[in-house]
């Protein structure tokens, strides 16, 4: 099976293209390098001893785009090319919906005329806004989002159901991910945001590091255990196997539109994250209290079994795991 992957140098693609590469699969990676570096192909190729093919190009452009499809068998695609930074995006929500909304139609459009239709997007647990409830089934509703980037996610989701209504010969599979975090094991893989982080994990290993000066907790006056905001951490490498599971899951189905969470239905707050990363890796994190950040929800954390069951995919790597990882991978930087 030959899998066209983009973004795949970025933080999930990369992760995702090594174990596509560990399982089998022929890879075809396409990425532009607008939040990724060169290097990480060369790193892939370190990890697994294995090749692929590789085009430094963006995903909008079409004729790029039809060239690969031209020159490679393709069998299926998995699309990681996103912009991904929720405060970006609301300060740029034309370059989030042009590059989230629109690459995603150039890709389909090209995809349909190649009759390539095996498909698996990569959504987020933001689609369902302040969720009705925690554990999240996928049966939630969705909806509520409260920026670009998460109303990306949605617009392409409908899509994608649109897609599928029109014409049942597709094969799609919609991964919700809850919270990745961890980088590979052999430490060369990793995520490496650009400026300050944004996200939870990559800003205690900088303070760990001592390139912060200490994490800000975004309040801890939410009706959660010990007040801080509850999210469903998970290792970026159960993640990516959990794409190759839905591969298999398309591969057997032959048509379909399925719909998962990817998380480990654990649920830890901010300061659970602090102790469980200064237990697995020795080193102290300064922080403080600092107000809630807008658009920030009390609890989210998924309910996997539907993923479990029908997948046949459970996480595996625990939080320790996931704290010793990331700090494995940018302690040498
Ligand atoms: N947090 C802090 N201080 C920080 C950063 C985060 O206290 O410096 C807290 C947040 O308030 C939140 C938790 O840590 O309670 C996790 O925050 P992240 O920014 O790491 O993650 P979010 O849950 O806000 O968002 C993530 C992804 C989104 C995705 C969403 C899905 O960044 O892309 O999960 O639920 F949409």
């Amino acid at each position: 099976m030959s899998v066209l992957v983009t973004g795949g140098a970025g933080y999930i693609g990369s992760h995702t293209v090594v174990e596509l590469l560990n399982s089998g699969k022929d890879v075809v990676i396409i990425d532009n390098f607008s939040n990724s570096k060169p290097e990480v192909l060369d790193k892939i190729k370190e990890i697994t001893g294995k090749d692929f093919k590789f085009y430094e190009i963006d995903y909008l452009d079409r004729k790029a785009l039809e060239k690969v499809f031209e020159e490679n068998k393709i069998d299926a695609v998995l699309n990681f090319a996103g912009y991904k930074a929720v405060g970006e995006s609301v300060q740029k929500p034309i370059d989030y919906y042009t590059n989230n909304v629109s690459g995603a139609l150039v890709l389909l459009d090209t995809m349909k005329k190649y009759e390539v239709k095996t498909f698996v997007f990569s959504s987020s647990a933001t689609v369902y806004g302040d969720p009705e409830k925690v554990p999240i089934t996928e049966e939630c509703k969705t909806g509520g989002t409260t920026n670009p980037y998460g109303t990306s996610k949605l617009f392409i989701e409908q899509i994608l159901k649109d897609i599928y209504t029109s014409d049942p010969t597709w094969n799609i599979c919609i991964l919700r991910y809850f919270n990745p975090v961890g980088a590979h094991q052999s430490g060369l893989i990793g995520e490496e945001p650009q400026g300050i982080p944004n996200n939870l994990m990559p800003y205690i290993v900088r303070v760990a590091k001592g390139t912060l000066k200490e994490l800000s907790v975004f309040g801890n006056d939410y009706n959660t255990k010990d007040g801080t905001g509850v999210r469903d951490y998970i290792h970026v490498v159960d993640l990516a196997i959990g794409h190759i599971k839905a591969l298999d899951k398309l591969e057997k189905e032959r048509k379909g539109l399925f719909i998962y969470n990817l998380g480990t239905g654990n649920g830890y707050s901010v300061l659970d994250m602090v102790k469980s990363f200064e237990k697995a890796t020795k080193k102290e994190v300064a922080y403080k209290i600092a107000p809630r950040r807008s658009g920030d929800i009390a609890a989210c954390y998924a309910d996997p079994k539907k993923a479990e069951e029908e997948l046949g995919w459970k996480a595996k790597l625990g939080i320790d795991d996931m704290c010793r990882d990331s700090w494995n991978y940018i302690k040498e930087k």
